[in-house]
């Protein structure tokens, strides 16, 4: 397969992954490689099968406390598929500073929240306690730092009266679908500057 390998590691139902994978075809300068998901018989790992991407899992909980031994057997599995770049989508791990300096300049993570802003978990509800009136999503390298890399691309959108965590994740949802195959593609063909989407 010619291309740029890229991996895509995930924790859940996939929606990402789908929306990379389906996107790295005819002249894309990339393709999908393989989906790791640390946890087994999740909603993307049959999502990527009928994708006809090769699937493995590297269950964090055989590890215990050992992040090494895990991170160590994800390594594995990245090199095994030959992965040139990683897309975290979804994965639910933070991971050690040594994986990711292993692989600096070359894992992007796609965060729901406006960077700087809402690093870490439940970002929807954190914006509407905080009532403000944009939220969205940003693509950024991994860095050690959570959710502090460079933001590669955003895209954001109002926030309505009547929204709840809910609706906001799941209109947030919608544009990390377009955003992240927009930025995994330009990162792929060397484009650094960022890209700003708005909702329709
Ligand atoms: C996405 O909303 C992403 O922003 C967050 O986790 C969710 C994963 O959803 N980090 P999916 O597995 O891609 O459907």
């Amino acid at each position: 397969m010619s291309g740029c390998r890229v991996a895509i590691l995930i924790s859940g139902s996939g929606s990402n992954m789908e929306a990379l994978a389906q996107s790295m075809t005819g002249d894309h300068p990339a393709r999908p490689a393989i989906v790791i998901s640390n946890r087994p018989g999740v909603a993307g790992l049959a999502r990527a099968a009928r994708l006809g991407v090769p699937t493995a899992v590297v269950d964090h909980t055989r590890w215990g406390r050992d992040r090494a031994g895990f991170e160590a057997a994800l390594d594995a599995e990245l090199v095994r598929a030959g992965a040139e770049l990683v897309c975290l989508a979804g994965f639910m791990r933070i991971l050690t500073a040594d994986f990711v300096a292993a692989r600096a300049g070359s894992m992007l993570n796609i965060h729901p929240s406006l960077l700087p802003f809402y690093r870490g978990l439940s970002t929807h509800a954190r914006v509407l306690a905080a009532g403000d009136i944009e939220h969205g999503c940003s693509v950024h390298l991994v860095t050690p730092d959570l959710d502090a890399g460079p933001v590669l691309g955003q895209a954001r959108l109002r926030v309505r009266e009547d929204d709840t965590a809910e609706t906001l994740a799941a209109r947030v949802q919608a544009l990390e679908h377009r955003l992240y195959p927009l930025v995994l593609r330009r990162f792929v063909e060397g484009v650094l500057d960022p890209v700003m989407l708005e909702a329709a």
